[in-house]
């Protein structure tokens, strides 16, 4: 079950981001890598500014991923709904908890 912001989140993800991340954000998609458990942090700096958190190690050292500026005010439930969706057996398989993705 997803909060209300969970689902205002996964409406932006359906419309934005799903164009090259999976539809099950736990998946690699077209394009983009699985970003499910995402901090508002990492994804602040990669929808807005095309970058990466101080010490973040990006999953692909590629830059395709364009700025989505439009959808600032509305990342925290992009945040909610990535968290909400994460598959425990995904983070494991990235070798990692949450709190390690800054
Ligand atoms: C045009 C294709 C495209 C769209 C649309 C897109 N992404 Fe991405 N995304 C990528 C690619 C490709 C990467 C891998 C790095 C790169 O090449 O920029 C990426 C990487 C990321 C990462 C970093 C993952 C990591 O851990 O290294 C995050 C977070 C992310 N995208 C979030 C989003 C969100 C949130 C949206 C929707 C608002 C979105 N992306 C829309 C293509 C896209």
């Amino acid at each position: 079950m997803l909060s209300e912001a969970g689902h205002r989140g996964q409406h932006v993800y359906l419309n934005v981001c799903i164009v090259c991340h999976h539809g099950d954000p736990n998946r690699d998609g077209t394009l983009g890598p699985a970003i499910a458990g995402s901090s508002l942090e990492l994804v602040r700096a990669k929808v807005l500014h095309r970058e990466y958190p101080p010490g973040y190690e990006p999953q692909r050292t590629t830059f395709l991923m364009p700025a989505y500026p439009f959808v600032e005010e509305k990342l925290p439930d992009v945040v909610a709904y990535l968290a909400e969706v994460e598959a425990p057996e995904a983070r494991s398989a990235r070798g990692g908890t949450p709190p390690a993705r800054p």
